[in-house]
């Protein structure tokens, strides 16, 4: 648990122009000081992200909104009003103080208030926006544990408050409300039938070609090892027709499946979509370290409570 002391020190890193891998209910994220250019730079340096990709501006509660963003749309009160502090990031038009550095020189700027009680603490006692992308290397997975953290950025960190296994494993829900049309930018576990249910209007799908979205470049996610999505009906089939050559392999599915073979490792994923999305991340970390030469996994149902998972497996397949 992060205790008092462990958190000061979080702030003075942060009021330095240090980074802090901060938990939040989503993912870990990276944290820099949102008004600290060459803190910001540091963040880019450390995950080797392409400089124009904007960063998120994380607050403690929506007091605060007015110092980042010129109007706040009706739209962004209602999903704040039902989803903050939550997994939910809104695209607003930014103040012109704003640094260039966190909107990838945009007119728009990315906000969540976080419901992890750990970034909750932090951002409060930090008391201003904590610009933090996931604390992970540009295009892999994003962490879910302190220890992942570890991992992927080590001593590039300053420090890592660690506040257990992120609950909802995937990253936040985007949805732009800056324009006339709103729109979801990535899918997260808020669901676009949620949103829908708030806004009482229906959104158009996803367009393939939004720019600036790190997330949505098709290959990012990814594990290490060649991943496979199957459709359930499909995998059968398609275990039996490996040979000794591609074992071993990892099999991610939810059904049953019925192929034996010594070379084919199975684990059992959750049924529900809560509870896969928990674990996701944290299995193909662990399954990229076992030296399989393929993850296979089952394909995921088709509603919108699974949008999320689907398009992180993906981007993980690509
Ligand atoms: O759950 C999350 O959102 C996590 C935790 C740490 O809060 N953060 C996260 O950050 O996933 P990152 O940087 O890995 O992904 C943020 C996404 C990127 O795809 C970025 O391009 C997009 O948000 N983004 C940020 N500001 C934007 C803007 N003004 N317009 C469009 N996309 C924006
Ligand atoms: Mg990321």
């Amino acid at each position: 648990m992060v205790v008092k002391n462990m958190l000061e020190k979080a702030v003075s890193i942060l009021k330095q122009g240090g980074l802090v891998a901060m938990p939040t209910e989503t993912v870990y994220g990276l944290a820099a000081d949102a008004k600290n250019a060459e803190a910001l730079k540091k963040i880019f340096h450390a995950k080797g992200r392409p400089a124009d990709h904007p960063l998120i501006v994380h607050l403690s509660d929506i007091s605060q909104l007015n110092e980042w963003v010129t109007d706040i749309p009706t739209a962004a009160l209602q999903l704040a009003e039902a989803f903050w502090p939550g997994p939910l990031t809104l695209i607003m038009r930014k103040r012109p103080e704003v640094l260039d550095i966190v909107t990838g020189g945009q007119e728009t700027i990315g906000i969540r208030i976080p419901k992890h009680p750990v970034a909750q603490a932090l951002l409060k006692a930090f008391g201003s926006g904590v610009a933090a992308p996931s604390a992970n290397r540009f295009g892999r997975i994003s962490p879910t544990t302190a220890a992942a953290v570890h991992e992927e950025l080590g001593d590039r960190v300053d420090l890592i408050l660690d506040g257990g296994q992120s609950e909802v494993g995937v990253e936040s829900t985007i949805v732009d409300v800056s324009g006339t049309e709103i729109r979801i930018l990535r899918p997260g576990m808020i669901s676009s039938a949620q949103i829908e249910a708030v806004l009482h209007q229906h959104l158009s799908s996803q367009k393939k070609d939004i720019p600036r979205v790190s997330g949505s470049l098709e290959s990012h996610y990814a594990p290490v090892t060649k991943v496979i999505l199957i459709d359930t009906a499909k995998m059968t089939v398609y275990l039996r027709s490996l040979s000794q050559e591609n074992f071993p392999v990892a099999v991610m599915h939810r059904q049953e499946v019925s192929a034996d073979s010594k070379g084919i490792f199975y684990y059992k994923m959750p049924m529900n979509a809560c509870d896969y999305a928990h674990d996701l991340y944290q299995t193909l970390r662990d399954l990229d370290k076992k030296n399989f030469k393929q993850i296979i996994i089952e394909n995921v149902p088709t509603s919108s409570e699974w949008d999320a998972i689907r398009d992180r497996l993906q981007r993980a397949a690509n």
